[in-house]
């Protein structure tokens, strides 16, 4: 038996996984946020004290790295409003959101032992169910022969927005400025496009689907047509 893979790649808060979400949910995927592994990584990372706030990744040491890996596990759990992240037994799925974790996940996530440990989980994932997966080097690297792989982009002002929009809704960081968060945004996107392993970049045969000024509808139905004209 041979699964289905969607890959969704792109820049930060372009809308990766709102989409994604709602077309497994239609299709009856598995929706693999492999962000929220990063996330959860930097987040053990942190309260084990091997980076601070103002961190330097690269004084972490590789055995250091390698015992937290395998002493981290990250599980997922459907919930109302669509799943819930887990580090070992405790629930991170607001905290993996919050700045301090935003702020150096694109450093641990440059990290090779943490990109080869990630993207074998994330493998074990799409081997055993039909997925859809969103990230920044599903189509290149961790999935090169997906079914169908999609490059979501939308301009920076834009996303920027949407996050603050999210962020004020959901009571986090609300105090951070829409100023701030693009920033934040372009400063994690040039980090996940310059790193030396797996940088985020379109895969040649992805398909480029722009959501600046689209309503999600209309991008949910514009990619659910690529999935029924490609499998
Ligand atoms: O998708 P999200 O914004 O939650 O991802 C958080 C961070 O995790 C990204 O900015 C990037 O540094 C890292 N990441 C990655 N590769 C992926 C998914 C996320 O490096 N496949």
């Amino acid at each position: 038996k041979t699964n289905i893979q969607v890959a969704i790649d792109g820049p930060a808060s372009a809308g990766k996984s709102t989409i994604a979400k709602i077309i497994a949910k239609n299709l009856s995927y598995i929706y693999v946020d492999t962000g929220a592994m990063y996330r959860t990584i930097t987040l053990a990372a942190i309260n084990a004290g091997l980076i601070n706030l103002d961190g330097d990744a690269s004084e972490i040491s590789d055995v250091a790295i390698q015992q937290l890996l395998q002493a981290t596990q990250i599980t997922f759990k459907p919930s109302d409003d669509g799943q819930l992240v887990f580090l070992n037994e405790q629930d991170v799925s607001e905290e993996i959101r919050q700045s301090h974790v935003n702020n150096l996940v694109s450093l641990i996530a440059a990290i090779p032992t943490v990109r080869r440990d990630l993207v074998e989980r994330q493998r074990i994932i799409a081997n055993e169910n039909n997925v859809i997966m969103d990230g920044r080097d599903i189509g290149t690297t961790v999935l090169p022969h997906a079914a169908v792989k999609i490059f979501l982009v939308a301009s920076v002002a834009e996303r920027a927005q949407r996050r603050y929009r999210e962020n004020q809704l959901k009571g986090i960081d609300t105090k951070i400025t829409l100023a701030e968060i693009e920033a934040s945004i372009e400063r994690r996107d040039y980090l996940d496009s310059h790193r030396e392993v797996s940088p985020l970049t379109q895969a040649s045969d992805a398909i480029l689907v722009d959501t600046t000024g689209v309503t999600i509808n209309d991008v949910v139905n514009e990619i659910t047509t690529i999935i029924n004209n490609k499998i």
